[in-house]
């Protein structure tokens, strides 16, 4: 029979969310936080980031915010050395900032493809760079990619499905290349989540995507919250390279609806 083994007390893991100033970002924040997480979020918009560092202050862990454009290699070069110095070596890591920029190919410039795929995936690879070589010198790292049931591709998203499918791509190597090292990578791929991008639309545009959704409503981000506290947790350690829907089932009909 199983043994009930004691919750080891370690010290208060750190993690790294990226894109926390808003939507998804925000709350897997706050759920780190109240979980008893140390925090630092990145964000290039410093107004919503300074809102979100006060909304969290409130919160049991210490919340660091961090301006950061996630393209740009050296302004993250920077920013993660402030957490070093601060809060130390990091446990978790999300990648969590993205973007997207709709339309049809004919009408997509070469600068909505360059953004879109930089933004949302080269900065995966880029945050990586700044956390693994501390995550195998101590042999322990959580490694969390957002990704998004687009991956699987979408009328007028070439831009943004190419990228969130690389997402997918860059977690599975990864994960084949790190898994020795006690470090996990796996992805989620949130489906229509209600975040300020989806509030923008009107409610009748809101209503019709909801009936896409087998569920027949929309996400709410505390649902990628948990998936994402369970890629975090210690318990999770032999599940890696994994692709998580989070998405009322809209992954199991056809991409197109
Ligand atoms: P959001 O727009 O509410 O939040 C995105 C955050 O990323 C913002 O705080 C923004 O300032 C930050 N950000 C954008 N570009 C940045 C850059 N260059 N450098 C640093 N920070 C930057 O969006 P939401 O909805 O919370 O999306 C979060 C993630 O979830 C994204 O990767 C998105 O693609 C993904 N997702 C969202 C879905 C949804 O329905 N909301 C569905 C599937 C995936």
């Amino acid at each position: 029979m199983a043994q009930l083994r004691r919750q080891s007390v370690g010290k208060q893991k750190v993690a790294v969310v990226t894109g926390g100033a808003s939507g998804i970002g925000f709350e897997i924040s706050s759920q780190f936080l109240s979980q008893g997480y140390q925090l630092a979020i990145v964000d290039h918009d410093a107004k919503a980031l300074e809102k979100a560092q006060n909304m969290l202050a409130g919160d049991i862990g210490e919340c660091m915010a961090l301006v950061a454009d996630v393209t740009n290699g050296a302004q993250l070069k920077n920013a993660f050395q402030q957490i070093r110095e601060r809060l130390g070596t990091v446990d978790v890591l999300v990648n969590n900032a993205g973007i997207s920029r709709d339309g049809r190919l004919v009408n997509m410039s070469e600068d909505d493809w360059d953004l879109v795929v930089n933004v949302n995936l080269k900065s995966q690879f880029l945050c990586c760079k700044e956390v693994v070589p501390d995550m195998i010198a101590g042999g322990y790292g959580r490694i969390i990619n957002i990704s998004s049931r687009a991956w699987l591709g979408g009328f007028g998203q070439a831009n943004y499905s190419a990228s969130k499918g690389g997402v997918v791509s860059l977690t599975r190597s990864l994960a084949i290349e790190l898994a020795k090292d006690g470090i996990t990578v796996n992805a989620i791929a949130p489906g229509i989540i209600d975040t300020p991008l989806l509030q923008s639309y009107s409610a009748e545009t809101r209503e019709k995507l909801a009936k896409t959704v087998p569920a027949r409503r929309v996400g709410d981000p505390a649902d990628v919250a948990q998936a994402v506290l369970f890629f975090a947790s210690e318990q999770a350690s032999y599940v890696t390279g994994q692709t998580l829907y989070v998405c009322g089932g809209r992954s199991l009909s056809s991409p197109s609806v």
